[in-house]
């Protein structure tokens, strides 16, 4: 029997893995654009961390959590998202004392125990982005833009950035116990009754028609924010608005973690079908303080990679095709051949040209399908008679000319010849 991958696990191997690179590499520029440093962070933490970052009442803390006990009997949880584990690093380095606000990205893989499905997983890749310690709501727009501009550099069209707000420790009580009186008034389960004492905004949530028609009448958050948070709203709308940033509001949208308060915003995609969230964010003013930290506000944003190479999948029917291909594929023809061939490939790839050769010992044919099966525009061959007169025979792969140049020269008549092409 030979191994699978546990199930739930979303794992890249090429050629599907270069959408990948290339998802994240929009997000770490965009990023890296608007002046955010690269941070690594611990893949596991103290199980109480996220308990009390991420919140008792959210289903990523009551079901979903990857935790167990460590061989010390420590309790450890496996990152089920990046929020509280940066803010908790920013706070045991001390980021917070130097120049406000921190703006800090990171990538890698998150743990959640969810019913796989497609877009869906258990070990799933998320990018993240973090500005912490300003209320300033040019820094909400900001994040925003950062994430809207590398999907866009993705060219990707298909999605919808959803907007809302959640109010704050003066207004947000005062609606909660709104809201709660009117769900308690509906006719509903146990479960969503038991939901409304816990954490009745994800009852607005609830995608069922039957719970939907019964909700619509619900009040909403913007009908209750204090003069500060409306404010904060409304600046944040006119600077997406200045920005070019289409936007809806979305009164319902209520986000699945509970450190959020104000800003509050989701990026779905038009063709993904039930998961259609390709990535969220928002404002976690509190949640320094929940961790044991002081105050010190933050907003970010966190991506599905693997949710946008699917996104990238739908929109452009984008397949292999778009790896990175070689340029130049290097064809050794008979012994002693081998080592010119990887000199001069070697050459090209300090120049910066993705160069790769033909392993082992091919015949002429087969080393010829695996250049056209590089990608790679120019092939370079060198037999014993190559060697011999001191040339290198290229061929151009595209429209089959070939022609002998002096092997001391080679590299940089491959060189010119790729910035004509490019
Ligand atoms: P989140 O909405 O829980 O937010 O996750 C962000 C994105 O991760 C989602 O929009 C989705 O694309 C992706 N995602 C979540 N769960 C899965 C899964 N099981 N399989 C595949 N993709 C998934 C957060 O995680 C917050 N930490 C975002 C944030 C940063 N808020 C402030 N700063």
């Amino acid at each position: 029997m030979s191994f699978q991958a546990p199930k739930g696990v979303s794992e890249y191997v090429p050629p599907r893995s270069a959408l990948f690179e290339q998802a994240l590499n929009a997000f770490a520029q965009s990023a890296r654009r608007a002046c955010y440093a690269p941070v690594e962070t611990a893949v596991f933490e103290d199980t109480s961390l996220f308990v009390r970052g991420v919140g008792e009442s959210s289903d990523v803390v009551r079901k979903e959590m990857y935790s167990f006990e460590s061989r010390g009997g420590d309790k450890i949880t496996l990152r089920p998202e990046f929020t509280a584990g940066v803010l908790r690093a920013v706070l045991q380095y001390n980021l917070h004392k130097g120049a406000l606000p921190v703006k800090v990205f990171t990538s890698g893989p998150a743990f959640r125990y969810e019913r796989p499905q497609a877009g869906r997983y258990r070990q799933f890749y998320q990018f993240d982005a973090e500005a912490i310690g300003t209320e300033d709501p040019l820094v909400d727009a900001e994040t925003i833009a950062v994430a809207y501009d590398a999907y866009r550099s993705l060219r990707l069209e298909r999605f919808t950035l959803l907007l809302n707000t959640l109010g704050d420790g003066n207004c947000r009580p005062v609606y909660r116990a709104a809201l709660q009186d009117f769900l308690r008034k509906l006719d509903l389960d146990a479960d969503t009754r038991a939901r409304i004492e816990i954490n009745p905004l994800r009852v607005l949530d609830d995608k069922r028609p039957e719970v939907r028609a019964q909700t619509a009448a619900a009040p909403y958050i913007v009908d209750y924010l204090c003069e500060g948070c409306k404010a904060h709203h409304d600046t944040v709308r006119e600077l997406l608005t200045s920005l070019g940033i289409p936007f809806q509001d979305a009164p319902r949208l209520v986000r699945g973690l509970d450190y959020y308060m104000r800003t509050t915003y989701e990026f779905d995609h038009a063709l993904l079908g039930a998961q259609s969230g390709i990535g969220g964010g928002g404002r976690y003013d509190g949640l320094s303080e929940d961790i044991g930290g002081p105050s010190l506000p933050g907003i970010g944003f966190a991506v599905g990679l693997d949710r946008i190479v699917l996104a990238i999948e739908s929109e452009r029917g984008a397949t292999a095709k778009e790896t990175a291909g070689c340029q130049v594929f290097g064809v050794p023809l008979g012994d002693g051949t081998q080592a010119d061939v990887l000199s001069l490939i070697t050459k090209l790839r300090r120049a910066g040209v993705r160069a790769d050769m033909a392993f082992g010992s091919r015949g002429l044919k087969g080393a010829m399908k695996a250049a056209d099966r590089s990608g790679a525009r120019y092939a370079v061959l060198i037999g014993a008679a190559e060697k011999n007169a001191g040339t290198v025979r290229i061929k151009d792969l595209k429209d089959a000319d070939q022609q002998d140049v002096p092997a001391t020269a080679a590299a940089d008549w491959l060189l010119s010849k790729l910035g004509e092409t490019q």
